[in-house]
């Protein structure tokens, strides 16, 4: 399973890119309007750190204005892959932008019926948003579970992008369930790192070979 940093944050990027698990960025306009700089420019600037898919957000609410929109944002590199929300707006811009050969993630995914849809019109990424479905008391994962058995009944080619996720349970779940792609916040990502059990095991490592050390000496 790929995983990609959902953030702006030039920082974050750089300092999880050499990890080299890092397969990509999502960003939002929410996560864009934190950062300070020009949002074009900085999306210039993550598409040389992560040689993978950057997805960009359009904010026009109208077809033509997402596509217009659209074709600026990819215009910017060529890993550029334009976000667009769910709706009927939104699927027939992804409809033509991918009609030209644009890479659209339709965002803002919340059941099985909407990412079908999508996937109809040629998205190259569904992205359900977990975290906020766990938010209002309904499971998440369960939708991503449903994504996962639909597409596999077909040759959509639309990858299924874990969103929204705030804790490392949700990339196991999505990894079981054979998700595509799980995108997380930076910390969640560090949080991978973290075992308590990996730590005290490599102190008493270290400790018992210090002791031995000091026996022979
Ligand atoms: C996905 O591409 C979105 O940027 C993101 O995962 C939303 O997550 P949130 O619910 O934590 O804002």
């Amino acid at each position: 399973m790929k995983i990609f940093i959902d953030s702006g944050n030039l920082q974050d990027i750089r300092s999880l890119v050499p990890l080299g698990i890092i397969d990509g960025i999502t960003t939002n306009p929410s996560l864009l309007a934190k950062e300070s700089g020009d949002p074009r420019q900085l999306l210039k600037e993550i598409c040389t750190l992560v040689r993978g898919p950057v997805s960009a957000e359009v904010v026009a609410t109208d077809t033509d204005g997402m596509v217009r929109e659209g074709r600026e944002l990819a215009a910017i590199d060529k890993h550029i892959v334009v976000k667009v929300p769910f709706g009927k707006e939104g699927l027939k811009a992804c409809r033509t932008l991918t009609g030209e050969g644009h890479r659209v993630n339709v965002t803002l995914v919340f059941s099985p019926s909407q990412a079908l849809l999508a996937a109809k019109v040629g998205a190259s990424y569904v992205s359900p948003f977990v975290g906020r479905l766990d938010d209002i008391s309904t499971s998440g994962m369960e939708l991503v579970g449903q994504i996962v058995e639909i597409f596999q009944n077909y040759e959509f080619g639309t990858e299924v992008l874990v969103a929204s996720t705030r804790h490392a349970l949700h990339i196991v779940e999505a990894a079981r369930m054979g998700a595509d792609i799980c995108t997380c916040p930076p910390a969640v990502i560090e949080s991978l790192f973290k075992h308590p059990l990996t730590d005290i095991g490599l102190e008493r490592f270290l400790k018992d070979w210090e002791k031995a050390q000091a026996a022979r000496r």
